[in-house]
């Protein structure tokens, strides 16, 4: 079973054509590493990817549905760039990973003992139990993320989706955000798609790497991606254990 499918993807905003027939497959249960320059297209995949976005042509699947069709929105969260931008109201985190719990319940059903259980192990596991009463736009840019991943993991979303979740952030921190997101999918065996900046850094934690730049430049192992010679900047090359369905810009 694949968590996201997407083949032939064509996306376009005015005058400027950013995917172009874009394949890939997100297998359940993978952690694949999203690279590639500014303007690449990154997010935009993301968002085609959480139906955000539909695609001009080509075809996006969620969980082997068309997205069109697609209604199991509970079992994937999404956490886009700068998620608290505009949340100036006075949040705590417990109140922020609770949302992620209502998410999952649905509409009209109270959150409970064993949601609020569910809720303080979220934010033990992500270590950010003792800061539940801090209002969250307070919080470090490394800290807010945690919260976040937190309140995917309330949603017990089986997809977590992350754009760039270590922008402006120092390393420590993101070897941190990183190691988390290692362990939510080894020890929960959730599927992790999550955007990066820091190519090196990432490539060391994921097991595949995606590149982007209009399609998909690269796909596969991030073993592979790792050796000398291989992308990013070795763009002719094909490399020789390529996983997955990538195809080629
Ligand atoms: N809402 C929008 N309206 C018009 N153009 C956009 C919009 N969002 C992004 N773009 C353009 O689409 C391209 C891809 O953007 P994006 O997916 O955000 O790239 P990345 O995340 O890789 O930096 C860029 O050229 C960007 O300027
Ligand atoms: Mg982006």
């Amino acid at each position: 079973m694949y968590a996201f499918e997407l083949e032939d993807v064509m996306f376009a905003y005015p005058n400027n054509i950013v995917l172009d027939r874009l394949n890939f497959k997100v297998e359940l249960g993978d952690f694949v590493a999203m690279i590639g320059p500014n303007g690449a297209g990154k997010s935009t995949v993301l968002k085609l990817c959480v139906g955000l976005l539909r695609p001009i042509s080509g075809q996006v699947k969620i969980l082997g549905e068309p997205v069109a069709a697609f209604r199991n929105w509970q079992r994937i969260a999404y956490v886009s760039q700068n998620p608290l931008r505009e949340r100036s109201f006075p949040a705590t985190v417990a109140e922020v990973v609770a949302m992620g719990r209502v998410a999952a319940l649905g509409m009209g059903r109270d959150i409970r003992k064993e949601d609020r259980e569910i809720i303080r192990q979220s934010l033990e596991w992500v270590g950010m139990y003792e800061h539940r009463r801090d209002i969250i736009g307070r919080l470090s840019g490394g800290q807010q993320q945690r919260v976040m991943i937190a309140r995917a993991l309330a949603a017990q979303a089986a997809i977590l989706v992350l754009d760039e979740p270590t922008a402006g952030i120092d390393s420590a921190a993101t070897d941190a955000i990183y190691a988390l997101l290692r362990k939510l999918n080894s020890s929960l065996e959730t599927t992790i798609v999550v955007v990066s900046h820091d190519v090196e850094g990432i490539a060391q934690y994921a097991g595949k790497v995606i590149k982007i730049n209009k399609g998909a430049e690269y796909y596969g192992s991030s073993e592979t991606f790792r050796k000398p010679g291989i992308c990013p900047k070795n763009k002719g090359r094909e490399p020789s254990d390529a996983v997955g369905d990538g195809s080629h810009a």
